[in-house]
């Protein structure tokens, strides 16, 4: 695992009438990979992008894409993200009937694989996968909307985590999502986390002064 923060801001946050600016914008101000968040309406209650939307904003940035796909069943789409230019696909294990098949689907496409636990979700669900997989992504929040409350009970499942990581020489990533701000950034980082995603708060304080934002997320 990178020892390295690097930070992963979320577009869900961003201007929509501007969004390739914003993207740009971002890589200029230190981002390390860009979160798109993907939800369906089904498999959580919102609706965001889809594949040509981050087909149209790929040639703005050279930064990691790190796809969060909220959408159940998740296979069928897997193909089109791969294609639009994601680097990283995350799923959650409830949205597919093979968490194997979904892992080698990715894979296929060869890009790297994540999984992502919503607040209740367990290790349990993906610990036998856990040496075929690149990143773990830890919700903070339920998934479905920008904004909300972090949820300090989900730490120590990420210290867990990162027990596991380590006792197994594992190269995971493990990532947290959801309600990041600078208080609750280094309860993150110490319980493990090595990638942040960070929405409102990079968006939305100091006037939205991206670099600033991304640079204290990445301090604190
Ligand atoms: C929630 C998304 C998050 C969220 C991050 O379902 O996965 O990426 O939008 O936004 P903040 O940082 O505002 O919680
Ligand atoms: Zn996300």
């Amino acid at each position: 695992m990178a020892s390295s923060i690097k930070i992963s801001p979320s577009i869900l946050s961003c201007d929509f009438s501007k969004i390739g600016k914003e993207v740009e914008a971002l890589e200029k101000a230190g981002a390390d990979y860009i979160h798109v968040d993907v939800m369906d309406g089904h498999f959580v209650p919102n609706l965001t992008i889809g594949p040509d939307v981050i087909k149209n904003i790929r040639p703005c940035s050279r930064k990691v894409f790190d796809v969060h796909l909220m959408i159940s069943p998740v296979d069928n789409y897997i193909q089109q993200f791969a294609e639009a230019g994601a680097d990283i696909i995350t799923f959650h294990p409830e949205a597919t009937k093979s968490i194997k098949k979904t892992i080698d689907l990715i894979k296929k496409y060869k890009k790297k694989v994540g999984i992502s636990l919503k607040p209740k979700s367990g290790i349990s669900l993906i610990k036998d996968y856990l040496s075929q997989i690149d990143l773990v992504l830890v919700m903070s929040v339920e998934p479905g909307f920008a904004g909300q409350k972090f949820m300090p009970e989900v730490l120590p499942k990420l210290k867990e985590l990162k027990d596991i990581i380590k006792r197994n020489n594992l190269s995971i990533d493990l990532e947290i999502d959801g309600g990041i701000n600078f208080e609750n950034s280094k309860i993150a980082k110490d319980a493990g986390a090595n990638v942040l995603v960070s929405g409102s708060t990079i968006f939305k304080q100091n006037n939205g002064d991206l670099k600033k934002n991304i640079d204290l997320l990445r301090q604190n």
